[in-house]
């Protein structure tokens, strides 16, 4: 069983807390996290049955990297692993976490959210309250407890699930009536606001909105979106985790989010209509691009092609045409690599050891970057001798054990238990 993730986070006031690797200890005792395990964890650290249950997913991202923060397109997918959530209010205000994985429990002084330097998971907890209560929204006091087997620094959001799964059981149990969409964007505000880290949509998109069988094409401007079928017989999408996560991930993220906005201000002075890099065609930027720095001008090509990819990969998934879906990934790749330089020599070497395959259409680093998944497309009777290759060239490379993690798309967060009601799965 692996420990979820909680990604290194920045303070605010840029002061930086418990880095992810003081966080993957498992205990022994819980061998598998899902809804009953979590259930009974909850019991038996607040001495009664929880309210209610979520599982809120992971996600996976099959093309449109760094576009969300830009306006643009993202194509992801919610997937079957989770973080289970069992939540009940609490009548002193007071909120008490559970972290079963870590088995870690935090005790709020009073009915304030304050950021915590010590425990710093109970960020992505304490966020969600603190932005729905600047919305006027009551949240009282909260008992939770959570665990869940979306894998450690792969970079499959567990933080996301986390803030996503805790907004909804919280808008349940205090009645908020939010929608979806709202409690996907008051998910990001507590990640973007509270923990620091200037993240786009996608993820808690992903997981609040995830459909079974299905990936979804979010336009990030308008938030227009439409769900296509992953009716790809024959073939099967597979997680490589590299293991390597790089320590200054989000310093870097926030780094490259400031180019892009760079690049906007200064084509904004060509083509005052230009608000995002969404706005920006290739040929305006190649006009332009004397006037951007180098850097400035790699990380604004790689996104503005990356948005016209997501486009084409919607119309090749339409069409059954997964050979040119898999080219598009590719081409997402070798732009993270040498444009967007996100890219690490674990995850590169991955992915040529994909391109290197006859059966494996399409491959690219996945996620924010500086390690973590590779997605792979690999024709379904050629998967297992792919992985078996890849984990030995990748043993005899690096000296370190591949993880896979063959994935299956599915609905998005979710009540399986409510106590008031009958249980649901
Ligand atoms: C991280 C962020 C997302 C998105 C991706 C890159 O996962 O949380 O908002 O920007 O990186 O596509």
């Amino acid at each position: 069983m692996l420990p979820f993730a909680i990604k290194s986070n920045v303070h605010p006031t840029g002061s930086k807390s418990s880095p992810a690797h003081l966080l993957t200890c498992s205990p022994a005792h819980l061998l598998t996290l899902n809804a009953p395990t979590i259930r009974t964890a909850f019991a038996a650290r607040f001495g009664s049955a929880p309210e209610l249950t979520v599982r809120a997913p992971g996600r996976i991202n099959l093309i449109g990297e760094h576009t969300d923060y830009n306006a643009g397109y993202v194509l992801p997918a919610a997937i079957d692993k989770a973080i289970w959530l069992s939540a009940s209010p609490r009548d002193d205000g007071r909120f008490a976490f559970f972290a079963a994985d870590l088995d870690a429990f935090f005790l709020s002084e009073n009915d304030t959210p304050v950021f915590q330097q010590e425990h710093s998971w109970a960020n992505y907890l304490l966020g969600v309250i603190s932005e729905a209560r600047k919305d006027g929204l009551y949240v009282g006091g909260l008992n939770v407890a959570f665990g869940g087997d979306v894998p450690l620094g792969a970079g499959l959001s567990s933080s996301a699930a986390l803030e996503s799964g805790m907004m909804f059981a919280i808008n349940e149990l205090y009645r908020l009536q939010l929608s979806r969409m709202d409690i996907v964007r008051l998910a990001q505000r507590g990640e973007n606001n509270f923990v620091g880290m200037k993240c786009g949509i996608m993820d808690m998109f992903a997981s609040v909105m995830g459909r079974a069988d299905s990936v979804v094409r979010l336009d990030c401007r308008s938030l227009h979106f439409e769900y296509f079928p992953f009716d790809a017989p024959g073939y099967s999408l597979v997680l490589f985790d590299s293991g390597v996560k790089h320590s200054l991930v989000d310093s870097a993220y926030n780094t490259r989010r400031a180019e892009c906005e760079e690049g906007v201000s200064v084509l904004r002075k060509f083509n005052p209509a230009v608000s995002s890099l969404r706005d920006v065609s290739p040929e305006l930027l190649f006009k332009h691009r004397d006037a951007l720095h180098p850097v400035v001008y790699r990380r604004c090509k790689f996104v503005v092609e990356e948005i016209t990819r997501v486009e084409a990969a919607c119309l090749a998934l339409q069409n059954g045409d997964f050979s040119r879906f898999g080219v598009l990934m590719f081409q997402c790749h070798d732009g993270l690599n040498l444009e967007y330089e996100v890219c690490v020599p674990e995850t590169n070497f991955l992915v040529e050891q994909a391109r290197a395959h006859a059966h494996v259409p399409g491959s690219r680093q996945m996620g924010g970057g500086f390690g973590g998944c590779t997605i792979n497309l690999v024709q379904s009777s050629d998967l297992e001798q792919f992985s078996s290759e890849t984990t030995t060239a990748y043993r005899q490379a690096f000296g370190l054990d591949l993880k896979i993690y063959p994935v299956r798309l599915t609905s998005g967060t979710e009540i399986v238990w409510d106590n008031t009601k009958t249980q649901k799965h």
